[in-house]
């Protein structure tokens, strides 16, 4: 462990993991209520690493706004008029009618996970996003969106070719 990082770690025996940011969303293709005597298990845990412990988070930059602002000059933290979104993040997926036609792939994240991991850990310091499991291009897309380079790796090839398309769709539409 570096000198003087020992302190600010939250995991005494790494200084390389950070707090887990825990996804919170709904479960993609699966109706409400259809498993009785079970909650659905909506959670999945995103962890950060960093070479070295010290590398800054841009809280900020995927923070909440206040919903009633008039106070906020109370807090120095609060500048920009926002607060930290926290270690849980509430990303619902897109309504979709056919799983088939819009969503054919059983485990995929919305695109704003990605775009949130990047944002958080600045967006102008990131040269380039890799997937090494594609999917069907969430990342791609989220790439797409912030305007940085992307490389993506998919073994199957249907879902590559899905994540083309659906990369090269979006671009185009922009
Ligand atoms: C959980 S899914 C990722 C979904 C993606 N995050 C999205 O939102 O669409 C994992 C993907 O990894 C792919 N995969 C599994 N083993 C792989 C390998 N050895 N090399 C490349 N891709 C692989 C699977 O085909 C699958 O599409």
């Amino acid at each position: 462990m570096e000198a003087g990082a020992a302190s600010k770690a939250p995991y005494p025996d790494s200084n390389q993991a950070r707090d887990p940011a825990v996804l919170s969303r709904g479960q993609p293709g699966s109706a409400p209520f259809s498993y009785a005597g079970y909650y659905f298990c909506n959670q999945e845990f995103i962890f950060h690493f960093t070479p070295g412990g010290r590398t800054p988070l841009d809280r900020r930059a995927i923070g909440v706004r206040y919903p009633d602002a008039s106070n906020v000059a109370r807090w120095a933290g609060a500048a920009g008029n926002r607060r930290c979104r926290g270690n849980t993040w509430f990303i619902p997926y897109e309504t979709i009618q056919s799983r088939d036609k819009d969503r054919p792939h059983p485990a995929t994240f919305p695109p704003r996970v990605p775009e949130y991991c990047v944002r958080l850990h600045g967006l102008s310091r990131t040269r380039v996003l890799m997937d090494p499991f594609l999917g069907l291009g969430s990342s791609a897309l989220a790439a797409a969106e912030l305007g940085i380079d992307f490389i993506g790796v998919e073994i199957d090839r249907h879902y590559l070719q899905e994540a083309v398309a659906r990369t090269r769709s979006l671009i185009a539409d922009r």
